[in-house]
């Protein structure tokens, strides 16, 4: 064909401005927002943050307006209101829309003021996180930030991670910087993981002796499970409920919920150590030193269930939350075959077969949860024998259980070894640090379906969110705690939050690469193995 000198010309400016274009969008910076926005549009002009901008809001948003001002103040060393010139303004504003989505939010803004707005305080902190990733990294007199518009909402309701704090403990002051990060990332539920046979760790005031010999372990397993080697350091540590209270606060201000986990009837010997008369045999044992599954469980006695009252009660009275959890998973039945205790039991409640003892057990302990109107949790375990009449179930052993779970109409919280354990490897064991085992690696987290297809509409609203698990048999420091959870967290944030149709992994990856500067600069010792 032939092509005339005019057409050619055409042609070449049309290439021209195709090829300016992308270098504009090119040149754009990636702006590390994760979870992303439902919708967001980056405008090209800046609003300045200084000690002239003023941060304004309703009593009601008292709190969220102190954390935006601490957080300026903290990160980048200036203070905003102090002077009597005013540039612009920051408008924190709840809206009168009791329909809307508590944890919504809308960020409207020009160089001359910014409105965040949302029916609910956790929407306006939620749009507080936004605009906080939008800061720069570093300390400045003033900060520029993009324009944006943005109107964004959570796809699911329960975006949590776990911390097990009984194979290793960790100090309160990471623990406050494990819910800054949750916060970070939007994340609303911090499972916390406070008894297991290797340790006792919240004190109980009815029963010292959980903390006094339960706290403790002679020694611990070094090296992997196989190797079967111990090392005889004592080793402990436990949260005095002056302490939790803290974390509670902490956690408050950051509309984070946290769920304490108190393990029953197995992962139990800590507890053992300190009460044996709670045990089928009722002989002395020692705080676990190795780890694994152990046999000694509570006798479902009504000494034992009076013992876990009071326990229960002490914990329901110090956190707030609607959601106890009760562990349940892994008991061996061997003890309770072998007692004449439990058989007698047995026959007396009619039930078949030890599997129903568990759920028997179960059912007594949700008893207890809800004379205090609040909702027991347990993991998929609690489904055998038949399940307690309210439970909530967290899926782990895959997602079968979960399906089982809201298909009986009962809420479920995905958290499946496949996709959502992050004591997993994230690469080649071989460049890895030593790990329990498997392969989760980052892409796979980011894959993660958390409503599986079996599920009609009507189930999948017993989905109510997934979390990530984070078991320390394997990990001894919080700085190694950091490098399993991060950013395999960031990951499953974004999960949770933004809708499944608008994920793509390389534009993930992208803004995860620009929040480095801010990881750094947290001291967050993420892994580099996916980036
Ligand atoms: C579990 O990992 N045993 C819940």
């Amino acid at each position: 064909m032939q092509i005339h000198k005019h057409q050619k010309m055409k042609y070449l400016n049309i290439f021209f401005l195709f090829v300016i274009f992308n270098l504009k969008v090119l040149a754009q910076p990636v702006y590390p927002l994760i979870p992303f926005p439902e919708e967001v549009t980056i405008g090209d002009k800046l609003f300045r943050i200084s000690p002239q901008t003023n941060i304004l809001a309703e009593p009601k948003l008292e709190q969220e307006l102190k954390y935006l001002k601490s957080y300026i103040l903290e990160n980048h060393l200036f203070v905003v209101n102090t002077s009597a010139k005013i540039n612009n303004r920051i408008v924190l504003r709840l809206k009168t829309d009791s329909n809307s989505n508590p944890e919504a939010y809308q960020i409207t803004s020009n160089p001359r003021e910014i409105i965040i707005e949302a029916s609910h305080p956790s929407g306006i902190f939620y749009g507080i996180q936004t605009l906080i990733q939008l800061f720069p990294t570093g300390k400045f007199g003033s900060i520029k930030i993009p324009c944006v518009q943005i109107n964004d909402k959570p796809n699911y309701t329960w975006r949590g991670m776990h911390l097990d704090c009984s194979r290793h403990f960790f100090p309160i002051s990471f623990i406050k910087k494990y819910i800054d990060m949750l916060a970070y990332y939007k994340m609303n539920s911090f499972h916390w993981h406070l008894t297991d046979d290797q340790g006792w760790r919240i004190e109980i005031k009815k029963y010292p002796k959980l903390t006094e010999i339960g706290s403790v372990r002679k020694g611990t397993m070094i090296g992997h499970y196989r190797d079967q080697k111990y090392d005889s350091i004592a080793y402990g540590g436990f949260y005095t409920q002056k302490e939790i209270k803290e974390v509670i606060e902490y956690a408050q201000k950051r509309h984070v919920n946290i769920v304490p986990e108190i393990e029953m009837p197995g992962h139990a010997v800590a507890a053992l150590a300190a009460y044996p008369e709670y045990s089928c045999s009722q002989k002395p044992c020692e705080v676990s030193i190795k780890w694994g599954v152990e046999t000694n469980v509570f006798c479902p006695s009504e000494e034992t269930f009076a013992f876990l009252e009071d326990v229960l009660n002490e914990i329901m009275d110090l956190f707030p939350g609607k959601y106890i959890h009760i562990g349940g998973d892994e008991v061996p039945k061997e003890e309770w075959n072998n007692s004449a205790f439990c058989q007698q039991l047995m026959k007396e409640q009619k039930l078949k077969n030890a599997e129903e003892l568990q759920s028997y057990f179960i059912r007594r302990v949700e008893k207890i949860i809800q004379k205090k109107g609040k909702t027991m949790i347990g993991w998929d375990e609690i489904l055998e024998g038949g399940l307690a009449p309210n439970a909530v179930v967290m899926s782990w052993r895959g997602t079968e259980g979960g399906i089982a779970a809201a298909k009986m109409n009962h809420y479920v919280i995905m958290t499946p070894g496949s996709h959502c354990y992050f004591d997993h490897y994230q690469g080649k064991p071989e460049s890895e640090p030593l790990a329990i085992g498997g392969y989760t690696p980052l892409e796979k987290v980011y894959q993660f379906k958390v409503c599986p297809d079996t599920l009609n509409e009507t189930e999948s609203k017993f989905i109510l969110g997934a979390q990530g698990n984070v078991w320390t048999e394997y990990i001894k420091t919080s700085e190694q705690v950091e490098y399993m959870a991060m950013p395999r967290m960031a990951a499953l944030a974004e999960v949770l939050w933004s809708q499944s149709s608008k994920r793509d992994y390389a534009n993930f990856l992208a803004r995860l690469k620009s929040q480095e500067p801010y990881l750094k600069n947290k001291k967050i010792n993420y892994s580099k193995t996916s980036l």
